[in-house]
């Protein structure tokens, strides 16, 4: 009875630290791969601007909320729970938006559209409701938001703009939300463990596709 009660959750804590290593190094990967705010044209800090806008401000929400459907152990919903209350409480959307107003980002139609066919992947794939996978994407999303604030700051500041609440909230604030989902992810782990023909880095993969397309755009992505 104790073997059957203890051994998931054991395997969980040995799984959740490699995975956290391999979701770092992928992170740091995206980071390292930024082209310098300087060597941008105006036209493409814009496009950033507004293409990560584009996708964050509707969908970060919707992508948690997604990720607490999927879920089995109740405490990990409610830490999902804690941070999209923050995130409905503070308004982040309202943040974001502001943000890119202010550096003449907001996304027209062409931003929106150049990166619809990635957004539009991850959406089916949140929607398959696999509670471990759905996890380790939202793991993944903070900790690289998180990393990017600075980059995307950067980005604004060179557009003239002085609007920084977005930026300088989520680089403070994502750091507990990342721990505190690897928390979740081994909960999760050890209550509903994915199949053990599962990709695990599924979402992830698919997300990452996305976020480049972000930064590269519509013409170097598809270059690429
Ligand atoms: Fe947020």
């Amino acid at each position: 009875m104790s073997t059957t009660t203890f051994a998931p959750q054991v395997h969980a804590e040995s799984l959740v630290g490699p995975i956290q290593q391999q979701i770092a190094k992928i992170v740091d990967d995206l980071i390292a791969q930024l082209p310098q705010p300087e060597q941008l044209s105006s036209e493409q800090r814009r496009g950033i601007i507004a293409r990560y806008t584009a996708v964050l401000e509707g969908n970060f929400i919707y992508w948690m909320t997604a990720a607490s459907i999927a879920v089995k152990c109740d405490e990990v919903r409610t830490i999902l729970a804690e941070n999209l209350h923050e995130e409905v409480r503070d308004a982040h959307p309202v943040m974001l938006r502001k943000f890119a107003v202010a550096a003449h980002a907001f996304p027209t139609d062409t931003d929106a559209l150049s990166i619809d066919a990635d957004l539009t992947r991850v959406r089916l794939f949140l929607g398959k409701l696999q509670g471990v996978q759905s996890l380790l994407t939202m793991a993944f999303f903070e900790g690289f938001i998180q990393r990017f604030m600075g980059y995307l700051a950067s980005l604004a500041a060179a557009q003239r703009s002085t609007e920084m609440e977005y930026t300088n909230v989520h680089g403070i604030c994502d750091i507990t939300h990342t721990a505190e989902l690897y928390r979740a992810l081994q909960l999760e782990m050890a209550l509903n463990p994915a199949g053990p023909d599962a990709d695990l880095f599924e979402g992830v993969d698919i997300l990452r596709t996305l976020i480049v397309a972000i930064v590269l755009g519509p013409t170097q992505n598809a270059a690429g």
